[in-house]
């Protein structure tokens, strides 16, 4: 079977992260949690009192910064310089700062280059804000998923209380309303959907009906490669 790229963008908290892991665990594809990288990053300058917007200060504490994923009983665990942070960068404190640190074009670099290195052998779905446009614009298939705001506000807060992680509903409300604007109007790399994208609008579907139709996508996509 032919190994593809599934690129998966779209606004805060409307479902790329299980769409992703779902697809790549159907598919016997590896998952790259992007987000999970601008989370590392923020949770280190955040640890180590760097000011990220002092721009020399943050290109000099990226050579410091080493991230990679792991599987760990079927989960993908996120390290930062060798430590297991996933539960970690899910925090609010780095939720209120990733969008930020996101926007730094030293950050974006690093990352994306380290992206791009993690999808040569393809096989691969990658989901983020930029997938599709910046990181793999030839990915075979790209999927742009929309969800209604107070959905995705509480699927988050169920999320985090699924992870032993207090927030008020209005307080993650407010966060993924703020992380969408800056991430949408960022000068580099904004969010947006690729002009081959197909949108999935998963405000009423359930987690296996999105599953459902992203891999007929992937499916006929795969097939159509095999050809
Ligand atoms: O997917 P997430 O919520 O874990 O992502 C955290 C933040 O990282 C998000 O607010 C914007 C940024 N991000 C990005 O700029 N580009 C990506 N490819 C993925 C995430």
């Amino acid at each position: 079977m032919k190994r593809i790229i599934i690129a998966i963008d779209g606004l805060s908290s409307c479902g790329k992260s299980t769409l992703a892991k779902d697809l790549a665990k159907s598919l016997h594809y590896a998952y790259l949690d992007s987000g999970a990288m601008y989370r590392a990053v923020t949770l280190y300058f955040l640890d180590n009192n760097i000011d990220y917007n002092n721009a020399e200060a943050v290109v000099n504490a990226l050579d410091n910064i080493e991230i990679h994923f792991e599987r760990i009983d079927g989960q993908n665990r996120t390290f930062l310089n060798g430590k297991d942070v996933e539960r970690d960068i899910r925090e609010m404190r780095v939720s209120e700062h990733v969008s930020p640190v996101a926007a730094i074009s030293s950050v974006r670099r690093d990352m994306v280059k380290q992206q791009q290195g993690m999808g040569k052998r393809r096989a691969i779905v990658a989901d983020g804000r930029d997938i599709g446009t910046v990181v793999f614009p030839d990915a075979e298939l790209k999927i742009f998923l929309i969800a209604d705001a107070d959905v995705r506000t509480s699927r988050r807060h169920l999320e985090l209380a699924a992870k032993g992680i207090d927030a008020e509903w209005d307080e993650i409300q407010n966060n993924l309303l703020e992380r969408d604007r800056i991430d949408s109007n960022r000068a580099d790399s904004p969010l947006r959907q690729a002009d081959d994208a197909v949108v999935i609008d998963n405000t009423l579907l359930s987690e296996g009906q999105q599953l459902e139709k992203a891999l007929e996508l992937a499916n006929q996509k795969i097939s159509e490669v095999d050809a």
